[in-house]
């Protein structure tokens, strides 16, 4: 198939197109080189065009005879502060609109989004007494009295975590996640409307070589491994009890090619994940452990907006693309404890 890669110079874009080319397909590689990712003036990498995606005329070339795109582009992570937010709406959300009205015009009808966990906000839990609870929000007397879990709005008790499925509510809590969401719902007006097909995929905690070093945009993978870098101990929040679903990025660019390959019609959302949840405290200590003498420290502070637990169910995406996560992420970080990171991505 011919497929329009779009962030294909990315950490994840680089993969997906390795893995696309390898399976046969005729990848139309673009990406814009934003200097938060690439750093200043980063030209392309071979093969890859220049694309802003924002950019109508540009996008309309590269989707001329394309059968479907892949859409990996966005600005990610948790951002800085509330400034961020026309950088996310812009190139998230109205650089997917162009995109849609683009293979509109082009007779494009597949797409495969990157979307990401963050669409579920505080994740799912249930309490042992009441089944699932829409626990309250943690409060800062618990937090600064140590107690990091969510409580039951009925009787006040801890509550647990539960796997998470694609027919969870979407309650975005970051700009971030709110342009995920859109993006999602952009995605699902135009498969309404041209009877194209989409599949969003919501990654999880991606990590794995090639991931960029430590910014304000990075997640703790990134974090971590910058740490043992620099010299530094991983610093775990909380009592390091929170509990992730750490996904390799070559796993995730084999959730993209079964999603190219598939033949699913209209929308549908799916969780890429290992199926294998870790708590942040086992994550940091992985990573020690493989790099050798070092401990991670524990400092009980937090971070005010940080989800407690957000773990997925794995099922449907195994149900209907038939992606299965390889990489236990047990073998997968201690290979990242050392694996080579990307260039500074900010100026310091
Ligand atoms: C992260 C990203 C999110 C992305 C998702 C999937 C952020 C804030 N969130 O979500 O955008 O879509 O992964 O890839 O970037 N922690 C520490 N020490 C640190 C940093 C973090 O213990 O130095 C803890 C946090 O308190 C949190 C956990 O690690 O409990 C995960 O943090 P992080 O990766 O930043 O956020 P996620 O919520 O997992």
């Amino acid at each position: 198939m011919r497929v329009l890669l779009t962030g294909a110079a990315g950490f994840i874009g680089t993969r997906i197109r390795e893995r696309l080319i390898d399976g046969g397909h005729d990848v139309v590689a673009v990406d814009a080189m934003l200097p938060a990712a690439h750093g200043e003036d980063a030209a392309p990498p071979d093969d890859v065009a220049r694309v802003d995606v924002r950019d109508a005329a540009a996008v309309a070339d590269a989707v001329a005879g394309v059968d479907v795109v892949c859409h990996q582009a966005a600005v990610v992570g948790a951002g800085v502060d509330a400034a961020d937010a026309p950088s996310y709406a812009a190139h998230n959300d109205f650089a997917t609109a162009v995109l849609l009205a683009q293979m509109f015009g082009a007779g494009c009808r597949r797409l495969v989004l990157a979307s990401s966990m963050v669409v579920y906000g505080q994740g799912r839990y249930v309490c042992p007494g009441h089944g699932d609870v829409d626990p309250v929000p943690r409060t800062r007397s618990d937090l600064d009295a140590g107690a990091f879990d969510h409580r039951c709005p009925i009787c006040g008790e801890p509550v647990d975590w539960a796997l998470v499925g694609e027919g969870a509510p979407l309650r975005p809590r970051s700009l971030y996640a709110a342009s995920k969401v859109a993006q999602e719902h952009y995605a699902l007006a135009w498969s309404e409307s041209t009877g194209g097909s989409v599949v969003a995929l919501r990654y999880h905690n991606v990590y794995g070589p090639g991931m960029p070093r430590d910014t304000p945009y990075s997640g703790v993978a990134a974090i971590f491994r910058s740490a043992l870098e620099a010299g530094d101990v991983p610093r775990v929040f909380e009592d390091g009890g929170q509990m992730r679903d750490f996904v390799h990025v070559d796993d995730v660019a084999a959730a993209n090619v079964a999603a190219v390959e598939a033949g699913t019609e209209g929308f549908n959302a799916f969780n890429v994940c290992s199926g294998k949840p870790v708590s942040i405290l086992d994550v940091a200590t992985a990573l020690c452990e493989a790099r050798g003498d070092v401990s991670p420290l524990v400092t009980g502070q937090y971070r005010s907006g940080d989800v407690r637990h957000i773990v997925a169910d794995p099922a449907r995406a195994a149900d209907v693309l038939g992606f299965r996560a390889v990489v236990d992420p047990a073998d997968g970080l201690c290979e990242f404890a050392t694996a080579p990171l990307r260039g500074p991505a900010l100026p310091s």
